[in-house]
This record gives structure tokens, C-alpha cells and sequence, in this order.
């Protein structure tokens, strides 16, 4: 049963108080709730309480055992009719963690307690209204085996620890905080724990733990030292400071997601949590400090003023995207991190736009919220954000979130609420904003420029139009902001253009026809269609002020390549990269520019994803060919370039610091292109050898499985045999053997699954078989024969009993089977109609069959 934006309702009864005592067992943990339930408006009604998987024991009114015929059980509610205005319920409930593979309630992993409350999780572990809207305060008595579960967590502060004389431990924790169920958290484990101490800008001393796997202790200092960061980063940024005397974060192995910002207690994926010098690279040291950044933001964006009801998601998830990308650029280069959030909207984002499941920041209508944990409501919101801040400006955003603070401290709230905190704080009207929120579907601007020598005026004529989508038919004009350059005489003239009409037209007056950047920093997540000539685009690349235009117009470059180069190919002809542009690689690699990192990605051709996102109907095979062939044909001719260039980047001591991580970044660059010419084997298995770190030794082992180096085997099956005890780094090895592109990767499938360490309960293990295998594998995902598609369907309908939030991300490549050839076509559909006839979770029958409407 599908649920509607429009249909919203208060609440008519809440919980201000809620006492959870848990006897932890794995197979009959025994749950007493206790809650004091007010109706809003005074009067007596019926109480219907969320619950889903429950064994229910017993429920008492205000000390009185009830009858089991005065209450109505069915599969997702309690249902007691005749509640008084105010009273206590009291709930006995039996859970059974071990039997959870769902990773969503109350579940075990490796031998340790843990939750997942969010979005409608808490109705796993105790009927109760759960929804973001009911805020109560929270105690929670934790009981059970000392020696096995020395740590005993919750939210808030621990006040009571009593060894009882059976040997169990009861713990009472109890959080100030009023909160939604969704940030209730239980941890019990036997853990390691690193401790350290911030002190905010007020003077609060606050404790932070970081619990870990035993003997993971060392690798977690990297994520205690971010967290402190992100502390400091928020005051200074925001002037917002931590509430709670202690801040504790546990990393458990079994986790649908990254992370979770319960209050007080974050749960992570281990695998951002732990990481060093040996068994890390300088990605996941990036994203380590980024999540941890995110969830620490949370606290103010998500927990002290949280949503109203999940279709406002986007209200905590993207505002908190956008915070974790600010300090992400605040920590090292901005430029880097711009380009990097480009490529997930023109990629992931743009892709959404385009399929079944395509939805506005703030969906309309839901069946399952775990579906709506999307890049669209995470990045693109966060990009409208981004439009906010651009249109405000840092000042003006600032004094917004102030009043938001100020307002809704406490609160749940909506969209329009932070819009409208913005507004009053600027007196500025953004109704005609307001419609990112409500429409879905990328933009497409088109552009035409236009000289008048003699008045000495420069036109543009910019048109916006966005298309129907599966969700949506009609769209209107939307606000958006269009930075530009102009550049002329050598000089760059910025500008901020507000686009409000569907057709607009600006006059600007200089001496002499500009070259016009537009879009500059990607102001808005829109399409751009400007006619640009090879020159204007690499005199861009050199001259622009701003970093992401200059990148963007090599990727432009390339898309035009891509085009030609496929145009040939279809005609039997040859296809020469243009001189021009080999002659800028060449200048670029006999001089690097001074940030490395930048000369990278400026290096890099851009990948699958990026060049398919151009067509409508992608042409798998002819771009996996074409991309394979421009790398080919840059790597044999500027051989000699790549090899000196790779030379003169003589490695020093691992540091993860910003420019030794850009020096690995283009010295990986430069590997990579060099896998693809013969005479490499040495330098390969020297660096795979001799480096110090991970990031040295993948960036051989990428570079193998890219250019089908016969090194490759060799190389991995060392790699697998040192690492075969860590599954962390183990991981990574799954994920380059799945990705393998050639026809060999369907018997490695088969055996990856076979492996020791393989297990279908661990979402990390499936995702690094399968996610590669979709993301980084598009030739042999897409095979002729149509099996690629049989595979990961059936392991799709295999994750459903298992884990349905996991199945439901994975089904996503074969949704969007519009996009592919007539073939293909046929083979997707049937591979979805088998599917619909199976008895599906909720999770995955809203995205398949809306993939058949
Ligand atoms: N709020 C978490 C975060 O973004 C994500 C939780 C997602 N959980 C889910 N079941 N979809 O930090
Ligand atoms: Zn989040």
C-alpha cells in the first residue's frame, strides 16, 4: 500500500517517554516497552502502534494485564481501541536477532548486538508509532552477559552500571534528547575501544569511543582524528557544537549502508571506520573522514531538528550532503571535490532521472522508504542546496541556518520550513525555488551566443526545458542559477546569471567576441547544449578561472570524440584522436600543472558511465570499445611522455596528506596508460612489490584488469593469498575479479561465491562481487548472450529472502532496460516479467514493477 505525500496527518496520539529494558539472548531476546501515551487533542480514542515480525507476549494498560480480546494484532499493527487521554502501555515482546538478515531492527553481527532503526526499523524491535514525528525521551535498560558483552550501548548518557549476581550486567542508559524512533540504537559486543577527548568551543568536555573489532584498534585512529575535525569544522562553520558528554561510534562487519547518525551512538560499516596505511587507499581515507564528517552533522541537521515524515528526507540527507562536501573541501582541494560530487549527478543522478524510479527531492508517493535512500534526495538534494548557498551567498546562507535553528530547534519539520528559514533570514522570495522540491527530471539548457561587433554586445540565448518522467508528465521553468565566465583578451569576467523563465535572453557589453564559460562550477544540476569548437574548449581548459569548467571541458572534448569516434566505427573507418589534443596531453605531461591531483583527472579519459549517460539508447559495446581504444591510442603515443612522467614522481613514505595523494593519483594515471603498452610487466610488478601502501599496489592491480595485463592472475592470486584473513582488503579483490572484462568473469563469479570468505548474509561481500560486476564490468554485464542480466537476477531474487533492502539496490542496472538496445531490451524484460511473478518484498516489487509500467 503505497503512501502519499498529500495524505499527511498529525499524529492523534504520541509518546513522551518511552523505557525499553532488554534481556539480551540470541534467540529469544525478552523486550519490555514502557510508554506514556498522550492524545493531542484530550480526548480518549484508538491507538494503532506500528510493528512488523513481532512475537507479542503480553500488553498492560496502566498496570492492568489486558485481555487478548480488548486489543487487535495483525501484520503490521497493534490496534487498541478505547486508549485513554493519557496513559502507560506497557509491552512484553520476544525478539530473535540471530534469525535477522534483514540487517534492519534488532540483529547480531559477528556475535555482536546491533540496530538499524532507520527509516521504519524500529517497528522490528516494539510496536510504536513509528514515524519521524513522535519525539519522545528515551531510557534504555540493557541486561546481559558481562564476560560476553563487556560493552553494553545506547543513546545519551550511560547513568547506572550494576554487575547482578548471575553474572549479567544491567546497564541504564538515558538521552535528554527527545527523538524519533528511527535514531534509537543498541549495540552489545565484546569490542576494542579507542578513546579520545574533544573539547567544544563552550567548554564541554566530551568523551568519543570508537568501538572496533578486537585487534582493530590501530586502524582507527585515522577516524577518531576526523571526527575530531568535523567537530571543530561545525563550530567554526556553523557555530554548532556537540550536546551529549559522550560521542561513541561502533564499526560492525553487517551493515545495509555506510552509516547511521543515531544519537550519541553511530553505527558504521567497518569499512568506514577502519583503515592504515597497508590495508587502505587514499579513497577510503577520503571517505572515512567524509561519512564520519556526515554523521557528526547530523546531530544538528537530522537529530536536534529532524523531518516531519520521510518524504522530507531530503530536508536532513541533502542539506547534510552538502555540509559533509563543505568540509570535505575546507580539509583539502574544493576543486577535486566539486568535480567528484559532477561526476555522481551526471552519472547516478541524471541516470535516476532517466529510469522507472525517477522522483523529486521530495518523493510524492512511496511504498518503501528504504527505495528512497536515493542519489537524487541525497546528491541532487544537496545540489539544491548548493543553488541556496549560490544564490545567497555564504553570508546569507548562514544567517538562513541560524533561523532555522532558531525556529525549529526541537522540532519536526519540512521542506518548506527550511526554505522559508532561508527566505525571512534574506527577505527574499523563493517560491519559484521552491520547485526543486516538487519536480523531478534533469534540465536541459540550451544555449546560443550571439556577437554584435559593431554595437560591441554579446548575447546569450539560453532556453531551459525539462522532459516527462516515469513519475511526472508536465514540468514548469525552474530558478536556475548560471554562473559564467566571459573570456576575453585574456581575461576572465565572472557572472552570476538567475535563469527564471523557460526562454531568456542576456546582453552583455564587451570589446571583443568572448569565449563564454557556462555553467561554471556546475550551478546547477541541469544538462548543458552549447555548440563549442575544439579550440574554444581546450582554451577553456587553460584559461578559465574556475577548476570544474576547465575540467569539464575536456570531458566535453571527449564526449565529442566518443560521437565521432563511433560515427567511424560504424562506417569501417579508422579513428585518429585529433592532434590538438594529443598535443595538449603532451604539453600537460611535459609540464604538469602544480596541483597533480587536478592534472590527473584533467589526464583521465572519462569512464563508462560519464561518456553513456549522452545517449538514450547507450550503445554498451561500441563505447567500452571506443573508451578502450582512445586509452590505447594515448598510451602508445605518448609513451615516452607517460614514462618519464611516471619517473619523475619518485614515491615517498605513505602520508595521507593532500599532496602525496596527488602525486599517487597521477602517478596511477600515468601506470594505468602504460598497462596498455607492451614492455610494462617490470614496472608493474616493481610498484605492485615495492610500494609501501594500498593505494600504490591497487593502482597496479586496476591497471592490469583495465588493459587485460596478463600480469593480472599472477598478481592477484598473491594478492588474495596475503589478504585472504582480512576481509576488508579482501573485498577489494573480489571486486577487481569481478570486474574482469573478459568472458572468464562468469566461471570467477561462480567461483567468488564459492569462496570461504564469501557469505550472502554480509551485504559488504555481495556488493563487492555484484555491485563491481554491474558498475565496472558494463562489457561482460552486458554480454551479447544476455547472461550478465540472468546472473545478477538471479542473485537478486536469491538477496530477496535473505536481505530485501540489499536485492532492491542491486535490481537498479537491470531496471533501465529503455536504455539499451533492442536486444538487450528483450533479454531485461523477461528477466524483470520472471521476477514479477515471484512473491517479492515490498523493496523490490516497487521498483520492478514500476521498471514494467
Ligand atoms: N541516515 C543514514 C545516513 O545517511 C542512512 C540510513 C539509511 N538507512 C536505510 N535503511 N536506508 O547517514
Ligand atoms: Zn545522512
Amino acid at each position: 500500500q503505497a503512501k502519499k505525500l498529500s495524505d499527511y496527518k498529525a499524529p492523534e496520539f504520541t509518546i513522551t517517554d518511552v523505557e525499553l529494558s532488554f534481556e539480551l539472548s540470541p534467540e529469544a531476546t525478552a523486550l519490555t516497552a514502557v510508554y506514556q501515551v498522550v492524545s493531542a487533542s484530550g480526548k480518549a480514542g484508538t491507538l494503532i502502534l506500528d510493528g512488523q515480525e513481532l512475537k507479542l507476549l503480553s500488553v498492560s494498560l496502566d498496570g492492568q494485564l489486558l485481555n487478548a480480546d480488548s486489543y487487535q494484532v495483525t501484520a503490521e499493527q497493534l490496534i487498541l481501541p478505547g486508549m485513554p487521554a493519557k496513559a502507560q502501555l506497557e509491552l512484553k515482546i520476544e525478539l530473535n536477532p540471530k534469525a535477522n538478515t534483514a540487517l534492519e531492527g534488532l540483529y547480531l553481527s559477528n556475535g555482536a548486538y546491533c540496530t538499524q532503526c532507520e527509516a521504519e526499523g524500529f517497528r522490528r524491535i516494539s510496536y510504536y508509532l513509528d514515524r519521524p514525528d513522535v519525539l519522545a525521551r528515551f531510557t534504555t535498560h540493557i541486561i546481559a552477559d558481562d564476560n560476553t558483552y563487556p560493552a553494553l550501548l545506547s543513546n545519551g548518557n550511560l547513568v547506572s552500571s550494576t554487575l547482578l549476581p548471575d553474572g549479567r550486567r544491567h546497564v541504564t542508559w538515558v538521552d535528554p534528547f527527545p527523538k524519533p524512533s528511527y535514531l534509537f540504537a543498541l549495540v552489545a559486543g565484546d569490542f576494542d575501544c579507542l578513546k579520545g577527548s574533544y573539547t567544544t568551543g563552550s567548554g564541554r568536555e566530551v568523551a568519543l569511543e570508537f568501538y572496533v573489532d578486537k585487534g582493530n584498534k590501530q586502524r582507527a585512529h585515522f577516524a577518531l582524528e576526523s571526527l575530531k575535525r568535523a567537530m571543530l569544522w561545525d563550530e567554526q562553520s556553523f557555530g554548532l557544537e556537540y550536546d551529549l558528554d559522550v560521542y561513541m561510534v561502533v564499526a560492525v562487519d553487517f551493515f545495509n549502508m555506510g552509516a547511521m547518525e543515531n544519537k550519541g551512538l553511530n553505527v558504521f560499516n567497518s569499512k568506514y571506520v577502519l583503515a592504515d596505511q597497508s590495508s587502505a587507499t587514499d579513497t577510503d581515507f577520503f571517505n572515512i573522514e567524509s561519512i564520519i564528517g556526515h554523521e557528526y552533522f547530523h546531530n544538528w541537521t537530522g537529530n536536534r531538528v529532524t523531518c516531519r515524515d520521510w518524504f522530507q528526507l531530503s530536508l536532513k540527507e541533502g542539506l547534510t550532503v552538502f555540509r559533509d562536501q563543505q568540509f570535505s573541501a575546507d580539509m583539502g582541494s574544493a576543486t577535486l571535490n566539486r568535480i567528484d560530487a559532477v561526476k555522481t549527478i551526471r552519472t547516478a543522478q541524471f541516470a535516476e532521472d532517466a529510469g522507472p524510479m525517477a522522483h523529486p527531492i521530495r518523493p510524492q508517493q512511496v511504498l518503501e522508504m528504504n527505495n528512497f535512500y536515493t542519489v537524487t534526495v541525497y546528491d541532487k538534494g544537496a545540489e539544491v542546496i548548493r543553488m541556496l548557498h549560490t544564490l545567497l551567498g555564504q553570508a546569507g546562507f548562514r544567517k538562513g541556518m541560524d533561523l532555522y535553528f532558531k525556529r525549529h530547534d526541537g522540532q519536526a519539520v519540512t521542506c518548506d520550513d527550511f526554505v522559508s528559514a532561508m527566505q525571512d533570514a534574506n527577505g527574499r522570495d523563493l517560491t519559484l525555488f521552491s520547485r526543486w522540491y516538487q519536480q523531478s527530471g534533469t534540465p536541459q539548457l540550451k544555449v546560443h551566443s550571439h556577437y554584435d561587433a559593431k554595437k560591441r554586445e554579446f548575447k546569450l540565448l539560453m532556453q531551459q526545458h525539462t522532459a516527462g518522467t516515469a513519475d511526472q508528465a508536465e514540468k514548469l521553468p525552474l530558478l536556475l542559477p548560471v554562473r559564467l565566465e566571459l573570456l576575453a583578451e585574456g581575461k576572465s569576467y565572472p557572472y552570476l546569471l538567475e535563469m527564471t523563465e523557460a526562454e531568456q535572453e542576456f546582453t552583455f557589453a564587451v570589446s571583443q567576441k568572448p569565449i563564454p564559460v557556462l555553467l561554471a562550477d556546475f550551478s546547477a544540476p541541469v544538462k548543458l547544449h552549447y555548440q563549442y569548437q575544439m579550440d574554444e574548449l581546450l582554451l577553456i581548459a587553460r584559461d578559465a578561472k574556475d577548476g570544474v569548467a576547465r575540467w569539464d571541458a575536456i570531458q566535453q572534448l571527449w564526449q565529442m570524440q566518443v560521437i565521432a569516434a563511433i560515427d567511424a566505427k560504424n562506417t569501417g573507418a579508422e579513428y585518429l584522436l585529433p592532434g590538438e589534443l594529443l598535443e595538449f596531453y603532451r604539453q600537460l605531461l611535459a609540464k604538469p600543472l602544480e596541483d597533480l591531483a587536478f592534472t590527473a583527472e584533467l589526464l583521465t579519459v572519462p569512464g563508462y558511465d560519464m561518456v553513456a549517460e549522452q545517449f538514450d539508447e547507450i550503445p554498451v559495446q561500441d563505447l567500452v570499445w571506443v573508451l578502450q581504444n582512445f586509452q590505447q591510442q594515448l598510451a602508445t603515443k605518448l609513451v615516452e611522455q607517460w614514462r618519464l612522467c611516471y619517473k619523475s614522481l619518485h614515491p615517498a613514505a605513505y602520508q595521507y596528506q593532500e599532496q602525496h595523494v596527488a602525486k599517487r593519483a597521477l602517478r596511477s594515471v600515468c601506470l594505468q596508460y602504460l598497462a596498455f603498452v607492451v614492455g610494462s610487466d617490470e614496472l608493474l610488478r616493481q610498484q605492485y612489490q615495492h610500494s609501501d601502501n594500498m593505494t600504490d599496489q591497487l593502482a597496479v592491480l586496476r591497471s592490469c584488469r583495465t588493459a587485460s595485463h596478463p600480469l593480472f592472475a599472477e598478481l592477484m592470486a598473491d594478492f588474495e593469498q596475503r589478504w585472504n584473513n582480512d576481509v576488508l582488503v579482501l573485498d577489494k579483490w573480489f571486486s577487481l575479479s569481478a570486474s574482469y572484462p573478459q568472458s572468464s568473469v562468469f566461471d570467477t563469479l561462480e567461483q567468488l561465491t564459492a569462496h570461504p570468505q564469501f557469505s550472502w548474509q554480509n551485504p559488504n561481500r555481495v556488493r563487492a562481487v555484484f555491485g563491481a560486476f554491474y558498475q565496472q564490468n558494463p562489457q561482460m554485464f552486458h554480454s551479447a548472450d544476455g547472461k550478465g542480466y540472468q546472473v545478477l537476477a538471479d542473485v537478486v531474487l536469491k538477496m530477496d529472502s535473505i536481505n530485501p533492502q540489499v536485492a532492491a539496490r542491486l535490481v537498479t542496472p537491470l531496471l533501465s532496460w529503455k536504455r539499451y538496445q533492442a536486444q538487450s531490451q528483450l533479454q531485461l524484460k523477461s528477466v524483470l516479467q520472471t521476477m514479477l511473478a515471484k512473491d517479492l518484498s515490498d523493496d523490490l516489487y516497487e521498483k520492478v514493477s514500476k521498471s514494467l509500467n
